[in-house]
């Protein structure tokens, strides 16, 4: 829950007020580039702390600068060399599985199968950095999934991903318990969830379920592009 949160970042307020009760169990996030998605899920995780307001996730709240990211959230970061720890792919994937108590073998043995159950069980002994962008997106997917957390937080998670590999993990995501929040360019991914919320510079400009908002936000796009056009922004 994000209670009257207000942020700056290098100077520019990026929050002023911001209030959302988020329970649905799928909830997508969508605007504009710089409108502040990944700003809020950062501030849902715990990795930013509100200057002013509260944001409590789980009944805890995230608001203490310095604190660790919340134990129950797993967040899947937009750039992957943002999240990517370890060298090799295997010690990637059992990073969360070691932290979660089990042995080094039972870590790799779990991730060796929620790779083969992904169809890229013979990277497992694979650099990281030789992977391709796509490639790296779905390790750090598989990365956060395989220590179940409570609340799973994607931000872009599909932007490289080949479509066969999106629409596997999109069926996967849809079977899982677990609540989701997912920032997304791709529209169409969101067409299931529960609830839609639109940002516009850090506000909320429109909330409800994806028949409603998503139409109102391409037609946002498609007036906003023609214009970009028409002023030779683009
Ligand atoms: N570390 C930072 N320092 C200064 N400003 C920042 C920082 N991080 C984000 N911002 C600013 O905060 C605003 C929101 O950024 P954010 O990354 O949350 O947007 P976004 O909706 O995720 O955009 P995109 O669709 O491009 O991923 C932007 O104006 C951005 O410039
Ligand atoms: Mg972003």
């Amino acid at each position: 829950m994000f209670d009257q949160v207000c942020l700056s970042r290098g100077g520019n307020r990026i929050f002023d007020g911001l209030s959302l009760e988020l329970r649905e169990r799928r909830i997508g996030l969508v605007g504009d580039n710089g409108s502040g998605k990944s700003t809020l899920l950062r501030l849902a995780n715990g990795l930013l702390s509100p200057e002013h307001g509260e944001v409590i996730v789980n009944g805890h709240r995230t608001t203490r600068a310095g604190r660790e990211p919340h134990a129950d959230v797993g967040f899947v970061f937009q750039n992957p060399d943002h999240q990517i720890i370890f060298p090799t792919v295997g010690e990637e994937v059992a990073f969360g599985l070691i932290e979660s108590g089990r042995t080094a073998a039972q870590a790799r043995q779990a991730a060796s199968d929620l790779m083969a159950d992904h169809g890229c069980a013979e990277w497992i002994d694979h650099a990281i950095h030789d992977l391709s962008e796509g490639q790296k997106q779905l390790v750090c997917i598989l990365a956060i999934l395989a220590t179940e957390p409570k609340i799973v937080l994607l931000d872009e998670p599909f932007s490289s991903l080949d479509l066969p590999t999106r629409l596997s993990l999109s069926a996967r995501l849809a079977r899982l318990p677990q609540q989701i929040v997912m920032a997304s360019h791709d529209l169409d991914l969101l067409n299931d969830f529960d609830r839609v919320i639109w940002l516009e510079k850090g506000e909320v400009r429109a909330d409800g379920t994806p028949s409603q908002v998503l139409p109102e936000y391409r037609a946002h796009a498609a007036a906003r592009g023609a214009l970009m056009l028409e002023s030779g922004a683009a």
